[in-house]
């Protein structure tokens, strides 16, 4: 049952949640700092693919969850971009150490199993200077929210393909030696949409030097 769920029903209900206006308008600003040789990690149906500034020409992703190849298909076809797909988890990339000059993150810190090890990745294959350009939806300020959050995570990640709803996403990514820069973050609640889900983090992360 869970893997026919995961195989033909998640990918259309991932395809249209992550298409949806209220969430989808905050990409274009998250991806316009995307410079160099990028790196996308869970790109799921391809939903970042055309708010990429028109200077990214190449694009390098990791999606280890192949029904969502295949409904990234339809986007894949219609870009003049090079997009150069790899079928594996951000837990452990297999790229040379320092080699991006951007790495991206929308949606998907939430899903990552050990998101620790995934973040550590992300640190070690970025350049010294390098950005992780990130938005994601995370664990609320507010205490009655993160107490629901808490509770219907064990849910979620049956039905939401392993999301978490409660993961502290801006301490997740400084844990991993990521500098924040308070210039370009932001949180908020995504407006109508359930505060459980809506609790939005974007921004501008880099490695820094020395
Ligand atoms: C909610 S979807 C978001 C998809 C896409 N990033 C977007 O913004 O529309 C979560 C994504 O995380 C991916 N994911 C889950 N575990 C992963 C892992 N270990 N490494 C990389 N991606 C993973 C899923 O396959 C899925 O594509």
């Amino acid at each position: 049952m869970t893997s026919f769920y995961r195989r033909y029903i998640l990918p259309p209900l991932l395809d249209r949640a992550m298409s949806d206006r209220r969430i989808s308008r905050y990409r274009r600003p998250v991806l316009a700092p995307a410079s160099g040789r990028v790196l996308e990690i869970g790109f799921g149906t391809g939903a970042n693919l055309s708010h990429y500034p028109e200077s990214v020409r190449q694009l390098e992703i990791v999606e280890p969850d192949t029904a969502l190849h295949a409904r990234a298909q339809r986007r894949l076809a219609k870009t003049s971009r090079q997009v150069i797909v790899h079928a594996l988890s951000a837990e452990q990339l297999p790229f040379d150490t320092g080699s991006f000059d951007t790495v991206v993150s929308t949606f998907t810190l939430c899903s990552i199993p050990d998101v620790a090890s995934a973040l550590r990745e992300i640190h070690r294959v970025l350049k010294p200077g390098g950005q992780f350009l990130f938005l994601e939806h995370g664990l609320s300020p507010e205490e009655g929210v993160a107490r629901w959050q808490h509770r219907l995570t064990p849910l979620q990640k049956v039905i939401g393909g392993g999301c978490h709803l409660d993961r502290p996403m801006r301490s997740l990514i400084e844990q991993a030696g990521l500098t924040v820069q308070s210039s370009d973050y932001d949180e908020r609640y995504a407006p109508k949409l359930p505060k459980i889900v809506a609790w939005l983090t974007s921004g501008v992360a880099k490695k820094t030097v020395g």
